[in-house]
């Protein structure tokens, strides 16, 4: 490796904006039960067992000391459909959650409706990382439906971020679906097995214990 660096910090993040992710809103709520929410795509996963994942937060967001002092966080990871979310949480504002209807998570930490997917957390440790601190969580709690999940690529040659919805969703799902056998494509786009707040859901714990519930997700409907 070179001693000079050769690149500077846009360069840095034009190259990491290759690698595709996805689009997540972590929550938490304070001392006062305030909510909070920003939007990150730094959420990876970590761990099966012990069932561990982490995001990173930029240390000077108005937020950092909410966060790094909360014991809980939630990690709901976005729908192709939720964009206007996505950029409402991006930006620093006391009014994050105005007009938005959510789902109370344990220890009073909202989730958003509408969600791919939404995972709850216990923080188990907080890491330095630069200008960014690492949240690493236990996860005790998962939901998921079947929307499709929003994406997020930085092209280098247009010098531009895209929140773009998945791939599949302009493709024919169906035939993908048969193709792959896979019950997660399985749904036509806009077709959710989520038809209503109450619908019932199964899925495995990470644990490997099977859970039937009530879905708390709402369906696209609900959150427009
Ligand atoms: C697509 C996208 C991904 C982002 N990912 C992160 C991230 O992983 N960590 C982070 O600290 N900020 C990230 N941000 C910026 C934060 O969302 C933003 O700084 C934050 O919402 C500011 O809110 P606050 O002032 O209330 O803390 C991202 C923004 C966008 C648009």
């Amino acid at each position: 490796m070179p001693d000079i660096r050769l690149f500077d910090g846009r360069d840095l993040r034009r190259v990491l904006g290759t690698f595709v992710t996805g689009v997540t809103v972590v929550t938490t709520t304070d001392d006062e039960g305030r909510f909070h929410g920003v939007t990150a795509n730094s959420f990876s996963s970590v761990s099966l067992d012990p069932p561990l994942v982490l995001w990173s937060q930029a240390v000077k967001t108005h937020s950092h000391p909410v966060f790094f002092k909360a014991e809980r966080f939630a990690v709901n990871i976005l729908a192709e459909d939720q964009i206007e979310l996505s950029k409402r949480f991006a930006r620093s504002s006391q009014e994050k959650f105005a007009g938005i209807d959510v789902d109370i998570g344990s220890g009073g930490v909202p989730l958003l409706r509408g969600c791919s997917a939404r995972l709850q957390c216990q923080v188990v440790s907080r890491v330095p990382g630069g200008d960014h601190t690492i949240y690493v969580g236990e996860v005790h709690a998962i939901d998921r439906a079947e929307q499709m999940p929003l994406l997020r690529w930085f092209s280098a040659t247009a010098d531009i971020c895209w929140l773009i919805p998945t791939i599949w969703s302009t493709l024919d799902n169906r035939r993908i679906a048969s193709k792959l056998n896979s019950p997660l494509c399985g749904s036509a786009r806009g077709r959710s097995s989520v038809s209503s707040a109450n619908s019932t859901r199964r899925w495995r714990s990470p644990s490997g214990a099977l859970t039937v519930q009530r879905s708390p997700i709402g369906s696209r409907r609900q959150l427009l």
